[in-house]
């Protein structure tokens, strides 16, 4: 009966690996543990690939090197698409919801997403683009962004998507470190009742790439940009031409998928490399078995697809298990507070998953917006992207929820590729702001600073992972000694996470937050350095420092400590304009809340900057600093916690 009853599920994914108890997920994980190979073989097995794997695993952490499912061949969107056709052709995949509640969504059958998919595949390849070539899609939030991404994947070419509310100096960086040929955009983007430019963006940006050879721009915001000759395509003239047919290439289970950017600690954004094969086993693994995904459902991430979140959680994890899942081109705030329990109600979506600070934004809106809506549909709750405080979990699960969804809370990184640490709905009991218990084939440690791994219950330190699992980046593109030393070098043979958490008495794991100089302000991750030196280009600064503080809705606020050569004497100015600097440089999302002037930096000897201290000053707590004896001129210190904002 249980068989029939799965299977009646899902058609692919049969019996092995379903998890429904907590009993189930005790023998998996042991499994997974004792033996990984036969494990992820046999999740490996549900899906289709033109010729299987010779070997499972091949890693050295020392290297560092990871390879799963050697000379496995495949194409990932075979088994986000072709492969559903007999069952779901008809079936929505992806609803659409505009930016504008008047506006009508749009419901893309499997069938539909299948030719539009294999247009833009074939569009491309008119324009040259060949397997292995780097495509830069820099999009909104509409159906033709998902078509792009599986377009490349179609073909073989490797997409590297970057969010579009970073600004021309961001894409820069991005284009050229991937060395993209064409750039897929649009006329603008929606954004509640602004719109953004975004080939204006592309414009003043491909001054400064030189590897782009073509843009093709979609319309959504009908502002007609001008083209340039021979550079410039418009995409539905171009789409028009190609053919709905367009075969899959064949890939190998490593070949890359795509980059994605994600800021480091030090430097320029690192440009995180995913293959084909253990990427689409793992995403489509953890979100069957985190959210229980069951067959019909409607599923919403309200994340953008330029991060990770998007891309494997609206994207291929979903789509590979032959679900619907909900895009959303709006923001949660316009036309007002309501709008996302407005697209849950319309839409009648079961499982929903958002970011803290999205939550703690709508918790200070008046409770009216979400009771006016019908939130019966809903069964599921997930959270993303920061610690979430016990307040904001609770609210969710209270008024969202109806006290009747579990709320997952699931621990992961771009790097990481797919949930690592997170309940599973129904099955894990929940502790409110912890991550709870590693997922199959996930191995957490928890490391002191000397470099030892803590062992028992009931410690605290910084999060590593000592075994690969099937989605973790392979390297930075371009720099494998930057993979090596970022996560690599710290604990020697593990991957190191940049988290810092604990482990409580029942082995639930708590993320407490970055160890490192990398600050997620509403989710988004931002490296100080990159802010610093944005900061740095305004004429007036000689040098600044960036930490984080915590902020009530945005989780971590910026706070900027600046030295200028002289004193400012309009401050409020020169404040504006470093805004509009980072803004510029950097995006929106960078723009430092507080700006201190001083005259000093507390530094040590040898010159580096005390952090610590200026963390404790940002965070409005300067009574007790701990040693400052060692600074190179203490003095600065009572300056800087005088002055503070
Ligand atoms: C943080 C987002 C606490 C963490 C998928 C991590 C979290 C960084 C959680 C990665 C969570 C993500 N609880 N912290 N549930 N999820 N983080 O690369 O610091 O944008 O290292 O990937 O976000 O952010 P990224």
């Amino acid at each position: 009966m249980l068989m029939m009853a799965e299977k009646a599920n899902n058609r692919y994914f049969q019996t092995m690996n379903i998890i429904r108890s907590f009993q189930d997920y005790t023998t998996q994980y042991k499994a997974s543990i004792a033996n990984p190979e036969d494990f992820w073989a046999a999740v490996a097995n549900d899906f289709s690939w033109r010729k299987k794997w010779d070997k499972v695993l091949q890693w050295d952490f020392h290297k560092p090197e990871v390879k799963w499912f050697i000379n496995g061949k495949l194409n990932i969107t075979e088994n986000c698409l072709d492969r559903h056709l007999p069952e779901r052709a008809n079936q929505t995949a992806i609803i659409w919801e505009p930016n504008h509640p008047q506006d009508e969504s749009k419901y893309i059958t499997y069938k539909e997403l299948l030719e539009h998919v294999c247009r833009v595949a074939n569009m491309l390849k008119a324009h040259g683009v060949q397997k292995g070539d780097r495509v830069c899609i820099y999009m909104p939030m509409i159906p033709e962004t998902a078509y792009a991404m599986l377009a490349c994947a179609r073909i073989g070419a490797v997409h590297s998507v970057v969010f579009a509310g970073f600004s021309a100096g961001s894409l820069i960086d991005r284009i050229n470190d991937a060395g993209c040929k064409l750039v897929l955009t649009a006329d603008g983007a929606y954004r509640g009742d602004k719109t953004i430019n975004l080939k204006g963006i592309v414009d003043e940006a491909l001054e400064k790439c030189p590897t782009v050879e073509k843009v093709i721009v979609a319309e959504r915001v009908n502002s007609k940009p001008a083209l340039k000759a021979g550079r410039d395509f418009r995409w539905n003239e171009e789409i028009s031409k190609a053919s709905a047919d367009c075969p899959a290439v064949e890939t190998d289970a490593e070949d890359l998928l795509f980059i994605l950017y994600t800021s480091g600690s030090t430097g320029k954004p690192k440009g995180m490399v995913h293959t084909c094969g253990g990427y689409m086993v793992y995403t489509n693994y953890t979100f069957r078995t985190a959210f229980q995904y069951q067959e019909g459902q409607v599923y919403w991430c309200t994340a953008d697809v330029g991060w990770i979140t998007g891309h494997s959680y609206i994207i291929y994890g979903p789509l590979s298990a032959g679900a619907t899942t909900l895009m959303f081109e709006g923001i949660p705030s316009w036309p007002d507070w309501g709008r996302f329990w407005h697209v849950v109600e319309k839409h009648r979506v079961n499982i929903f998953y958002t970011a803290p600070t999205a939550i703690r934004s709508l918790e200070k809106a008046p409770l009216s917006f979400v009771k006016q809506y019908d939130l019966h549909s809903l069964k599921i709750l997930g959270t993303v992207g920061e610690p979430i405080n016990e307040e904001a979990w609770h609210w969710y699960h209270e008024h969202i929820g109806q006290k009747r969804c579990p709320v997952i809370d699931t621990w992961w990184q771009t790097e990481t590729g797919g949930f690592m640490i997170s309940p599973i709905a129904s099955v894990t009991k929940l502790k409110p702001a912890f991550a709870t218990l590693p997922l199959p084939g996930v191995q957490p440690a928890v490391m002191d600073e000397k470099g030892n791994e803590l062992t028992t219950n009931e410690v605290e330190g910084r999060l590593a992972i000592k075994f690969p699992w099937p989605s973790m980046a392979r390297t930075i593109y371009g720099d494998h000694q930057r993979f090596k030393e970022t996560y690599f070098s710290t604990f020697p043979g593990k991957y190191f996470t940049g988290d810092g958490c604990r482990r409580d008495s029942d082995g639930y794991y708590r993320i407490t937050g970055r160890v490192d100089d990398i600050i997620i302000v509403s989710g988004h991750n931002l490296g100080t350095a990159e802010i610093e030196s944005a900061i740095d280009e305004h004429s007036a600064v000689c040098e600044s420092a960036v930490v984080g503080y915590p902020h009530d809705i945005k989780g971590q606020g910026i706070y900027a400590f600046v030295i200028c050569y002289d004193k400012p004497h309009e401050e409020e100015n020169l404040r504006n304009e470093i805004r509009e600097i980072v803004s510029k440089i950097i995006g929106p999302i960078a723009k430092p809340d507080k700006i201190q002037f001083v005259s000093g930096l507390p530094k040590t000897r040898s010159g580096k900057i005390m952090r610590r201290i200026l963390r404790k000053v940002a965070e409005g707590d300067t009574t007790n600093l701990g040693d400052v004896t060692t600074l190179l001129d203490p003095g600065v210190v009572d300056e800087i916690k005088n002055g503070a904002l």
